[in-house]
């Protein structure tokens, strides 16, 4: 399972390639927002300083909502380094312009994806990512990993080259969740990541082999 971080943090993303462990990075609009970054030279710089830390897929997200427009901007984006996958919504036009990014060779990422139908037309569409939203299924009392799990399954059944790429992760207990699933991607912020190293055991078991050499 791959590990990507969900941030427009430039520090956050160079911390969780510090540790080793990272194979990309997704962004979002309201992820820039956060970060304070407007106006398009300072996205299109943040992707690219991002695409010379990071060695793996960089998702860039378009915002128009219409077939020419996520074109025009897809285009640009996709320009800008051979790793950046541009992220389209999952919308009518969305499946349009992912399948024309798809015979173009430029790969895309579907983004906002709650549901196994949306999944199946992002991956007839020729999408490289589906980015179904787990955890804010989750705060709509709808269980996030279960579509992880059907997706999973009918991409299986058909052999659909569609990476599940499970987003809107909230926590560890997520990804390992995930990982039981077979997502093929977990994309998390920082904090979730770090989560996965703690347990008390191991706080105390090497807090007493310290102890002991120095017997
Ligand atoms: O980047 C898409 C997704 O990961 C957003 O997550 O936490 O805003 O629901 P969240």
């Amino acid at each position: 399972m791959k590990f990507f971080i969900d941030t427009a943090n430039l520090s956050q993303i160079k911390e969780a390639q510090d540790l080793g462990v990272l194979d990309g990075v997704t962004t979002n609009p309201s992820l820039m927002a956060k970060e304070g970054i407007r106006g398009q030279a300072n996205i299109e710089k943040l992707y690219t300083d991002i695409c010379n830390i990071v060695e793996g897929d960089v998702s860039a997200e378009v915002i128009s909502t219409d077939l020419a427009g996520m074109i025009k901007e897809g285009e640009k984006l996709a320009a800008l380094h051979p790793r950046i996958v541009v992220k389209v919504p999952m919308i009518k036009d969305g499946v349009k312009a992912i399948r024309y990014f798809t015979n173009k060779g430029i790969r895309t990422n579907c983004t906002l994806v709650f549901s196994p139908g949306q999944a199946i037309l992002a991956a007839k569409a020729g999408a490289a990512y589906v980015s179904p939203f787990i955890g804010r299924l989750d705060d709509n009392s709808v269980d996030g990993i279960e579509l992880i799990k059907q997706i999973v399954h009918i991409y299986k059944n058909y052999n659909f080259r569609t990476q599940v790429l499970a987003a809107s992760i909230r926590h560890s207990v997520h990804i390992v969740r995930c990982a039981e699933a077979g997502a093929d991607v977990v994309t998390c912020p920082l904090s979730a990541i770090m989560d996965l190293l703690k347990h008390p055991l191991t706080d105390i078991g090497l807090a007493k082999f310290l102890a002991d050499h120095n017997k």
